[in-house]
C-alpha cells in the first residue's frame, strides 16, 4: 500500500495568536513494511483549523495517533515548540499529553460511568479542589454543547453523539492548546454535527492547534483553512 498527499490552501488566518507550533517533518508510516504514508510534511500554527482528509483506511487515524504521540512514526518527525517529540524527556512527553485533547473516532468511554465520571477520569490522581474546578468548568462546557442534563447518565445509556459531546467535553476541559479530533462528525445526527463543528471552529479561534480528519462532513470540511490529503496507491 502506498499513499500521497497534497496540500491546499482555503483562505487565510482569521487571526494569528501566539504560541506553540506542531510541525510534521517528512514523516513516513509503514505497518509490516507496508506504507501507509511517505515524506508527509505540514505545519499547524496556532488558530488553524488542518484537516486530514480522505477515504476510511487510508491512514487518517494513524496520523493523528502519532501527532498525538500515541504512535511513533516509521522516519520523520512531530515537533512542537520546535521539540521533536521522540527527543522529549519522559516529564516533557508528559506535559505535551497534558496540552493535548484527544477525541477518538469511537468514543473512548465506559458504559457503566457517568458523563461526568468518564469526563473526570483522566484527572483522578488531582488534588480534591483541583478536580472540583475541572468539574465546574465540565458543567460550563456540557451546557455549551447540550449535554448538560445527559452528564448525569451513565454513558451506556447515551446515544452515539452524546457520547461524543461527552467525549469532546473530555478534551475541552484542560484547556488544550493542540485539538485533534478523529472523524468528530461521522455518524452524528445533524444537530450534534452542527454542535460539535461549531465548537471546533470556536477552539480554533481561541488560539488552540486545531488538526481534524474527515471522511466526506462537507459542512465540518469547510471550517479548514489547509487540507492534507491522503492518497491511495494500494
Ligand atoms: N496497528 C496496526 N497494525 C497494522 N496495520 C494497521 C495498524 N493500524 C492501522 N493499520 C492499517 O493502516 C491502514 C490505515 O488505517 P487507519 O489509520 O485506521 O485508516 P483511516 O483512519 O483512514 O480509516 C489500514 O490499512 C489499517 O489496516
Ligand atoms: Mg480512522
Amino acid at each position: 500500500m502506498h499513499s500521497v498527499y497534497g496540500i491546499g490552501g482555503r483562505g487565510g488566518f482569521e487571526r494569528m495568536a501566539s504560541g506553540n507550533s506542531l510541525t510534521i517533518s517528512s514523516v513516513s508510516k509503514s505497518f509490516n513494511s507496508e506504507k501507509v504514508f511517505d515524506a508527509l510534511s505540514f505545519e499547524v500554527v496556532p488558530g488553524d483549523r488542518v484537516q486530514i482528509v480522505g477515504p476510511s483506511g487510508i491512514g487518517k487515524t494513524t496520523l493523528l495517533n502519532i501527532l498525538a504521540s500515541y504512535d511513533m512514526p516509521s522516519s520523520g518527525q512531530v515537533s512542537y515548540g520546535g521539540v521533536a517529540l521522540t527527543a522529549m524527556p519522559t516529564d516533557q512527553l508528559a506535559d505535551y499529553r497534558q496540552r493535548l485533547g484527544f477525541v477518538f473516532q469511537e468514543p473512548l468511554i465506559i458504559g457503566d460511568l457517568t458523563g461526568m465520571e468518564n469526563i473526570l477520569l483522566p484527572f483522578v490522581p488531582r488534588s480534591g479542589a483541583e478536580v472540583d474546578g475541572l468539574k465546574s468548568g465540565a458543567t460550563k462546557l456540557a451546557d455549551t454543547l447540550g449535554v448538560d442534563t445527559v452528564v448525569r447518565h451513565k454513558a451506556n445509556t447515551m446515544s452515539t453523539g452524546e457520547k461524543k459531546r461527552i467525549e469532546m467535553v473530555r478534551a475541552l476541559v484542560k484547556n488544550p492548546e493542540i485539538l485533534i479530533l478523529d472523524e468528530p462528525t461521522a455518524n452524528l445526527d445533524e444537530e450534534a454535527a452542527t454542535i460539535i463543528i461549531r465548537t471546533v471552529k470556536e477552539q480554533a479561534d481561541l488560539g488552540r492547534c486545531v488538526v481534524f480528519s474527515v471522511h466526506r462532513d462537507e459542512k465540518l470540511m469547510s471550517i479548514a483553512n489547509k487540507s492534507v490529503r491522503l492518497l491511495d496507491y494500494k
